[in-house]
């Protein structure tokens, strides 16, 4: 297992469309793969990572949004932990009912925006075996799996808010980025 390096705007690679995992590919490699994506997502900590993030282009996710702040016990513990990996997962049915959530990234650091989704989602994907599955997911889950699912079609949130606010974020990310390189020198 291992912790991998997440990529963060403007990265070139979060950007690219991601291509689907093909049958031969499940296996050893795959499963290592998962679980590093996973070991990354927990040492993050994250809800929710896509293998862009990490510089891989294949559609992988995984998920778990027991793993916040708010679903903690008093010692920090999560109280309903839900992992899933995903690999080609695809919405077959959204609601029309649409929820706002205030997302963040861990691709887009320091940047918080209200976005709005289907409540409501039916998934279909391939578990770790290459095994077809299919669930809906609602609320706040619903919100990080299609999250995570933008990332696969190279979208980020800053894709989703004005063109106004995305440059002035990238231009604060850009003079930051200035700035921490002349403090190691
Ligand atoms: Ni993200």
């Amino acid at each position: 297992m291992a912790v991998l390096e997440i990529l963060t705007v403007p990265h070139p690679l979060l950007a690219k469309k991601c291509r689907p995992v093909e049958p031969q590919e499940f296996g050893p490699e795959l499963r290592r793969f998962i679980s590093d994506l996973a070991e990354t997502m927990y040492a993050a900590p994250g809800v929710g990572l896509a293998a862009p993030q990490v510089g891989d282009l294949r559609r992988i996710i995984v998920t778990d949004p027991g793993n916040s702040k708010k679903e903690e016990d008093e010692k920090g513990r999560p109280t309903n932990p839900r992992f899933i990996a995903m690999s080609n997962p695809v919405i077959i049915e959204a609601s029309k009912d649409k929820m706002v959530y205030e997302e963040g990234c861990l691709s887009v650091p320091e940047f918080y925006t209200d976005l709005m989704r289907p409540r409501k989602v039916h998934i279909r994907w391939l578990d770790e075996d290459g095994k077809p599955v299919q669930r809906w997911f609602e609320g706040y889950d619903a919100i990080v799996i299609q999250h995570e699912m933008d990332h696969l079609e190279g979208t980020v949130i800053l894709d989703r808010v004005s063109g106004f606010k995305k440059s002035r974020y990238l231009q604060r990310r850009q003079r930051e980025g200035r700035h921490g390189q002349e403090s190691r020198m």
